[in-house]
């Protein structure tokens, strides 16, 4: 690892904003602690934003709902730090960063936890023959229903074709609710409002190269 990063994930160990579970056990992802339901302080709703990378819509959404709870979850907490210092110098307490992998999601937190989630461009897995590693494959499907209350609803931007088709089908095979769809979010008609609004930093990136954006909402 680089002197950057290593930097980073030093500093990244001094923010109480930024939690880094120890893993016990990588087979049957075993904490050595597991969420702290006392965090917050008080019993909010609490969004999640998976693989939140800089934690862009975390940030943004804790400070325009100051009712509401917020948790970003990433596995690599050097790109969290941004979100984590910026929330620490405006002086945000409802929202926190999670150093965690998404498979191990109902194994650190309880049941029921999570009333909205935000699952911004993840990687695609394009070549992926089964898409066994696609957020939302059936497997991660499972996760997210232990971890948001039934009903919970998602939401999933990306650039690519191939998951935004997969995820269509596989919303529907495992019996989601498909709320809406777009293939062309910013070319589409009607309001989305919050989820055009927020642009994270690979979202920007393809803007930039004219890419064209996708969007599903689906609830649980
Ligand atoms: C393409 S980036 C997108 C980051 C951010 N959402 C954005 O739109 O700018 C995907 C992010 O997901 C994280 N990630 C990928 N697989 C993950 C996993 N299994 N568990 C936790 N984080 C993961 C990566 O570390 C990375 O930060």
């Amino acid at each position: 690892m680089g002197k950057k990063k290593l930097g980073k994930y030093a500093a990244a160990k001094e923010l109480a904003n930024i939690i880094a579970p120890n893993v016990i056990d990588h087979q049957t992802s075993e904490f050595e602690a597991t969420w702290d339901p006392h965090f917050f302080g008080n019993s909010n709703p609490v969004t999640l934003e998976l693989g939140c990378g800089k934690g862009e819509f975390t940030v943004t959404l804790a400070r325009k709902y100051p009712q509401r709870n917020f948790i970003g979850v990433d596995i690599k907490s050097d790109r969290m730090l941004m979100g984590a210092r910026k929330a620490t110098e405006e002086g945000l307490d409802n929202l926190c960063f999670v150093r965690l992998r998404i498979e191990c999601l109902a194994a650190y937190f309880p049941e029921n936890m999570f009333s909205e989630g935000f699952i911004t461009f993840p990687d695609p897995h394009a070549s992926s023959t089964n898409g066994k590693r696609r957020l939302t494959s059936g497997r991660f499907l499972a996760l997210y229903k232990q971890v948001f209350v039934p009903g919970s609803r998602l939401h999933l931007k990306t650039d690519s074709t191939i998951l935004y088709d997969y995820s269509r089908e596989s919303i529907g095979e495992h019996a989601f609710n498909l709320i809406t769809a777009t293939d062309n979010l910013y070319g589409a008609p009607g309001e989305f409002g919050e989820i055009t609004d927020i642009q994270t930093t690979y979202e920007k990136r393809y803007l930039s190269r004219s890419k064209t954006i996708k969007y599903i909402l689906f609830s649980l």
